[in-house]
């Protein structure tokens, strides 16, 4: 391994892959989630996966497009037989279960712990996660998988959710997504246009980040360099209602588009508000992400200060605040599970269908729990007072959404929750070399 204080390329054949690998379309994705009784059937059972974790070590351009990663809870950690002293040195968001967290991230009413199904029972050790481009790929993955664990009686699959591509490629609302992201330095290739350049310790622990230390972890470097922290969710997302509330607060179908792109920040084809705020055009892949707000559209009369991109990622707009934005970075990897309400319809089928998110961060608290309580359930860094992400904010008390019009600003009152918090937590995405190291139980 490079030494800690290298700042130069990160070790990218050291990294789990899916922190940096596109995502394929269509794909067919699963979380494994498995409960551990006995540390050296843990063990084990990692050991056995270490050899088919796929790495970033080739993510532009992969020799194969499917990939099989490792994640594990600190409770995971505990059950693996990881010492008490290393343990409790990880970040205190990832320590506690997120279902704790819950006041703080805005999970209550229907979003409460309470009602929560990923996990099935309230909690995972290790957790397998799976991407491929076709069914084939996703089989060959889900046999290793599975492999891994078969004869290991004190090793049980609690939960195991797929995630695949809706119908209309976009996900379950109808945007596109998987457009934006920050640019890691020193992950190679070129930065798009627009693209924010991040330092790598933002997102991966072993290299400097935006405060200019080494992003670390407890116990030896070998454990944490090149790992991360992903943040997890899965949100229930109510389509019935979003189709019914876009028909009831829009005259005609350009009406409805509108409030949807002025709620999302984006038309539903992915088109900026930013770069085209009347009307929805085909814009070139390159330019999708072109955009900042402070000089172009500083009081948001084209993308409204509180559409759900420009609350998520603010760009340069709080540049006058004392909020630095660089240090509230996500990396964001998504994909759909459920299958598509249909096209019209506009009563709910009782289905369960909406995202998992798993946000990487070398800091949790600063980046997905800020983000999360912040920006998303708070209005106050905008002026907005209570007010919340309108698309994905929690409106427990059924929060307003003002945004720019002609020929007056639109308040629209009484916003309900489109998205329902369904399960939760902090996992630690070892580097390949952290695997081996906790494989081989060696403390
Ligand atoms: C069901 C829930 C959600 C839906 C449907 C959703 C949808 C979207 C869409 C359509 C975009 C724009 C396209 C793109 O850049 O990929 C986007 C961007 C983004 N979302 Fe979400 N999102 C959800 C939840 C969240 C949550 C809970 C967070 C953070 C706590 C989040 C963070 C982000 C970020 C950081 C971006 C990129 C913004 C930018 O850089 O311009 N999203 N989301």
């Amino acid at each position: 391994m490079r030494p800690a204080d290298a700042t130069g390329a990160l070790d990218l054949d050291r990294i789990q892959g899916t922190i940096l690998r596109e995502r394929p379309m269509p794909y067919f994705g699963s979380y494994l989630l498995y409960e551990v009784g006995d540390a050296a059937q843990g063990r084990t059972m990692l050991n056995r996966l270490l050899p088919y974790v796929t790495s970033a070590a080739d993510w532009e351009h992969p020799a194969e497009e499917a990939w099989l990663n490792v994640v594990l809870t600190h409770q995971g950690l505990a059950r693996i037989g990881l010492p008490q002293e290393i343990l409790d040195g990880f970040a205190r968001e990832f320590r506690e279960p997120m279902r704790t967290r819950n006041e703080y991230l805005g999970d209550i009413g229907e979003s409460d712990p309470a009602h929560w199904d990923l996990p099935r029972h309230g909690s995972f050790d290790i957790g397998v996660l799976l991407m491929a481009p076709d069914e084939e790929a996703f089989a060959e993955k889900l046999a290793i998988g599975q492999a891994a664990q078969a004869d290991l009686a004190s090793v049980q699959r609690v939960s195991r959710l797929d995630v695949r591509t809706p119908d209309n490629l976009r996900e379950h609302f109808g945007y596109a997504d998987g457009i934006s992201r920050p640019y890691i330095e020193g992950q190679g290739g070129t930065p798009r246009r627009g693209q924010t350049r991040v330092k790598p310790g933002e997102f991966v622990l072993g290299y400097v980040d935006e405060q200019g230390r080494i992003a670390s972890g407890p116990g030896p470097e070998t454990l944490w360099r090149n790992g991360t922290y992903l943040s997890i969710r899965k949100l229930h997302q109510k389509v019935a209602e979003f189709r019914r509330f876009l028909q009831s607060r829009a005259d005609d179908e350009y009406g409805q588009e509108l409030l949807a792109a002025k709620m999302g920040g984006r038309w539903r084809s992915g088109c900026p508000l930013a770069l085209s705020p009347d009307k929805d055009v085909a814009v070139e892949p390159e330019r999708l992400n072109d955009f900042a707000y402070y000089d172009d559209d500083p009081r948001g009369s084209k993308t409204p200060l509180g559409s759900h991109i420009r609350r998520v990622n603010p760009r340069d707009s709080l540049k006058d605040s004392i909020v630095d934005i660089r240090l509230h970075q996500l990396l964001r990897r998504g994909a759909a599970y459920g299958p598509m309400l249909p096209e019209g319809v506009l009563e709910d089928d009782g289905v369960d269908r909406g995202v998992v998110l798993a946000f990487a961060n070398a800091h949790p608290g600063r980046q997905f729990e800020f983000v999360q309580s912040q920006w998303v359930n708070d209005g106050d860094f905008i002026s907005a007072g209570g007010e919340q992400d309108p698309l994905v904010g929690n409106h427990v008390t059924d929060g307003d959404f003002v945004y720019a019009a002609k020929p007056v600003r639109r308040r629209l009152r009484g916003l309900p929750s489109f998205v329902v918090t369904k399960g939760g937590e902090h996992v630690f995405l070892p580097g390949v070399n952290g695997l081996e190291y906790l494989a081989a139980g060696r403390w």
